[in-house]
């Protein structure tokens, strides 16, 4: 059997109401708020649409963020510049519906969300996530993110290892 095509595509008009991933949460906001946080300019939603059924089977959020300096990993601190915070790309949310986990599509979503970010031509240095769990913080971890700061759950990579990783 052929493997199930996707597209990815910026949210539109898109019937969300039947999107159910391992979190409800995730649902929550996809069915009833992201639309008002693009209305807002606070997220940016994309989205991988089954071609053959038409539906919505992920979605990822992304916004502006910066980092305060003393929570980054030293490791990307020592080569930058002594400024107080690091602009980074935030990946608010990600979830893959049910029915299409574990074909790839999360690390798709991923890739998908750190070449649109590569592509910015406002400077981000990082990426950083906040994973709910420890199945999506071994996730993050699985793809080279590193825990950082004070508070759990807390992702960070640096942009240029991302992309290089992508390739
Ligand atoms: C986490 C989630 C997005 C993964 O999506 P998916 O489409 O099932 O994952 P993929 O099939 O794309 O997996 C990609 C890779 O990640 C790995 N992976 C997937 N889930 C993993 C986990 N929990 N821990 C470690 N690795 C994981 C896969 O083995 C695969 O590895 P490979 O590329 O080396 O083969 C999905 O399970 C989901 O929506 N979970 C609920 C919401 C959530 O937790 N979101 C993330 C935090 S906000």
């Amino acid at each position: 059997m052929s493997r199930p095509r996707f597209r990815i595509a910026q949210l539109g008009k898109e019937d969300r109401s039947g999107f159910q991933s391992d979190s409800e949460p995730l649902d929550r906001y996809f069915r009833t708020q992201v639309g008002q946080d693009i209305r807002r300019r606070v997220a940016a939603c994309y989205i991988a649409i089954h071609t053959a059924s038409n539906t919505v089977a992920g979605y990822y959020t992304l916004s502006a963020a910066d980092i305060p300096v003393t929570d980054a990993p030293e490791d990307m601190t020592k080569r930058l510049p002594r400024y107080p915070t690091i602009p980074a790309a935030r990946l608010g949310r990600l979830a893959v519906d049910k029915q299409f986990r574990g074909m790839g599509l999360g690390g798709a979503l991923l890739y998908d969300a750190v070449q649109r970010v590569g592509r910015s031509e406002v400077a981000m240095h990082a990426m950083i996530v906040e994973a709910k769990d420890d199945a999506a913080e071994a996730f993050y971890r699985h793809h080279g993110f590193a825990l950082y700061g004070s508070a759990p759950g807390l992702l960070i990579a640096p942009l240029k290892r991302l992309l290089k990783d992508g390739e």
